[in-house]
Order: C-alpha cells, then sequence, then structure tokens
C-alpha cells in the first residue's frame, strides 16, 4: 500500500484532483527506486513512537497559533517520555523548529518561528485557502500555515529525513488537512490551483532562479499570492552576488539578487503588486547549535574576527521577504 493514499483520497475530492494524473506514478517510482539508505530503519523508529491512542489519558490539546505544540509533560509517564525523546533523536539533525511533543522540546538548530514572526502580518489572511510550501523542511511552517486558517496544506521537499521528522509530528499532530510530498519543485506538474504559494530558503539553490519564478507561478490560481523569502545582497537592480564554490560553507548556492534585481526578476516573469515586507540579517540566536544537531551552524560559518562577513569574505546572510500575485 502507498503511503501516499490518504493524500490521494483527500485530493480525489477537493480542486487538487486533477494532480491524481501524474502524482501517484511520481510517487510509486520514487517508491520503488529512491528511498534513502536509511529509509527502513527511520521507518520502524517511526513505528517505534508512543502511541496516543493506547494511552487514554494523554492531552492531546494543539496549538498552531502561537507556536507548534501538542500536549503537555506529564502526558507520558517518564519511561515512556525518555523512549520518546531518545527516538526523536534519531532523526538528528534537526534543521526547523522548534516543536513541542508533549513536553518535549524539539530546540532546532533555527527559531523558524522568528521567519514566520517576520511574515504573518504583511501576507493574506490564510483562512479558507489552499496553501504550497515549496521546500519546507521538516514542515514547521505547514503546521503554522494551519493554524492561522488555511484549509488544506502542502509541501514539498525532496530531503526524505524532514519528511521523516514531519511524519514524526504529523503521528501526533493527527491532522488530515497537512501533507508532505517528497518531491523537488521541477517535478510538480502546473496546478494553478493554490491560493498561496510559499517558498522560503530555496531560490538561491537554484541553478536557474528565473525558471524557478516560472514554476512558482504555475502553482498558483490567477491572482495567488506569492510569499518567496530569499537571501539578498546591497545593491541596485543589476547587482547579482554568483558566490565561489561555496557562500558559508554551503556547496549549493547560486543566485544572491540584491532586493530591486529580485522585484525586477519578479516582475519580468509577470507577477504583479511586487512588494518588499522585511528584510533581516540572520542573526546568531536564530540559527545556532543546539543538542539536536550534531553538525556546525550560523557561528561557525561567520568569519570569526568579522561577524558582517562568512568564513569565505561575502557578505554576512542577510535575507527578505517578497510578496507578488500572479
Ligand atoms: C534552507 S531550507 C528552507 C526550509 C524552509 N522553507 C525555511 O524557510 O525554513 C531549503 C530547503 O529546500 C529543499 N530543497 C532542495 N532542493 C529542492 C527542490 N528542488 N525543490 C524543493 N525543495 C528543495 C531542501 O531539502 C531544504 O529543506
Amino acid at each position: 500500500m502507498s503511503p501516499f493514499n490518504n493524500f490521494y483520497q483527500k485530493i480525489a475530492t477537493n480542486r487538487l484532483s486533477h494532480w491524481l494524473n501524474t502524482l501517484p506514478a511520481q510517487l510509486t517510482h520514487w517508491h520503488e527506486n529512491n528511498l534513502h539508505g536509511d529509509y527502513k530503519h527511520w521507518q520502524k523508529t517511526l513505528e517505534a513512537l508512543p502511541s496516543v491512542a493506547a494511552n487514554s489519558n494523554v492531552n492531546s490539546n494543539v496549538d498552531l497559533a502561537d507556536n507548534v505544540k501538542v500536549g503537555e509533560l506529564g502526558d507520558f509517564n517518564s519511561g515512556e517520555f525518555k523512549r520518546l525523546e531518545n527516538l526523536m533523536k534519531k532523526f538528528k539533525p534537526w534543521r526547523k523548529g522548534p516543536y513541542h511533543i508533549h513536553g518535549l522540546h524539539i530546540d532546532t538548530e533555527w527559531r523558524s518561528d522568528f521567519k514566520w514572526d517576520r511574515l504573518a502580518d504583511h501576507i493574506s489572511d490564510l483562512s479558507g485557502r489552499y496553501v504550497l510550501d515549496i521546500g519546507c523542511g521538516s514542515g514547521y511552517h505547514l503546521w503554522r500555515m494551519r493554524g492561522a486558517g488555511a484549509k488544506f496544506v502542502v509541501g514539498v521537499d525532496p530531503t526524505q529525513l524532514f519528511l521523516m521528522q514531519f511524519n514524526a509530528v504529523k503521528h501526533f499532530i493527527q491532522d488530515e488537512q497537512v501533507h508532505l510530498l517528497p518531491l523537488g519543485i521541477e517535478q510538480l506538474p502546473e496546478l494553478k490551483a493554490f491560493d498561496t504559494v510559499f517558498s522560503m530558503g530555496v531560490l538561491y539553490h537554484r541553478k536557474s532562479p528565473i525558471d524557478f519564478l516560472y514554476q512558482l507561478k504555475a502553482q498558483l490560481v490567477k491572482g495567488g499570492e506569492l510569499v518567496l523569502e530569499t537571501l539578498i545582497v546591497d545593491g541596485d537592480e543589476n547587482t547579482v552576488l554568483v558566490p565561489g564554490e561555496r557562500y558559508a560553507k554551503m556547496r549549493n548556492v547560486w543566485f544572491l539578487p540584491s532586493e530591486k534585481a529580485m522585484c525586477a526578476w519578479l516582475e519580468r516573469c509577470g507577477f504583479s503588486n511586487v512588494r518588499v515586507v522585511n528584510t533581516d540579517i540572520t542573526a546568531l540566536d536564530e540559527q545556532r547549535k543546539t543538542e539536536w544537531i550534531d553538525t556546525e551552524s550560523l557561528q561557525d560559518f561567520l568569519d570569526p574576527n568579522d561577524n558582517s562577513k562568512t568564513i569565505e569574505g561575502y557578505p554576512a546572510p542577510k535575507r527578505a521577504i517578497f510578496i507578488a500575485n500572479a
């Protein structure tokens, strides 16, 4: 049985039903040919998570409006709580969060709530909307979108560990309107079906940012809203940094436009009402090493003598949030 049957059943009766023309074949191919070497092991870890159904006294109150939180400390006895913690740590590195699961604070590398706080007041009300988040990581923002009233939320991200982290959280927050699929944007057909499309922290990983913008547009209904967040540099509308082999130790960074260049690209791709709603230099309290990652973090990516530069000498990470209509 496909792990995505639930999703197929859901979309069969909603406005995404045309996705069924291509999606099942794609995900079957993925499941048969592309599973990560640790996938079976991860699957067993998921199955070993404490069961909420078997503990009738467990409080399953969910708060997605102010954070991503389910239940309280004390819902599970101390043995089960320790098991929960040990099993969740098998999914390290936990990059995006934080999550609060029955009193377990998964203090992720990133305070993804800071990014949400920077954009929440600027986007159209998500109530009743179909929402897509492209490159959603473990899905932290998917839960916040649902908490902000979205009717149906889909995330896509090709990194399989992040799907596992999402499934681990969904094991406890059993909301059938929130889904994550292991796909890259290049695998999406032109759905033209979402009221809001988010894509945050992905554009600079794409070798062809203009194609990427057209792919984002192709997911939106006419007039729908794009919320795009990406790394930027200072400069005029002709300024774009294409770093050398690495930027902040990342190998896969391609285009860092200025605010004005990014706006010009969006307009050139046919978006209207293009605006920048926030810019922010990534601070050391937003991305930092915690016990939920074993790798390096922002502090190690910056010049130790001058935090305004990356270790390679480029401008330190500065991000902007753009909003536009299809
Ligand atoms: C910097 S993270 C951003 C996560 C999240 N959107 C956020 O803003 O916190 C970039 C994400 O893009 C994902 N990604 C990489 N290639 C992708 C692709 N081709 N299509 C969609 N997502 C991709 C990665 O797996 C990763 O989770």
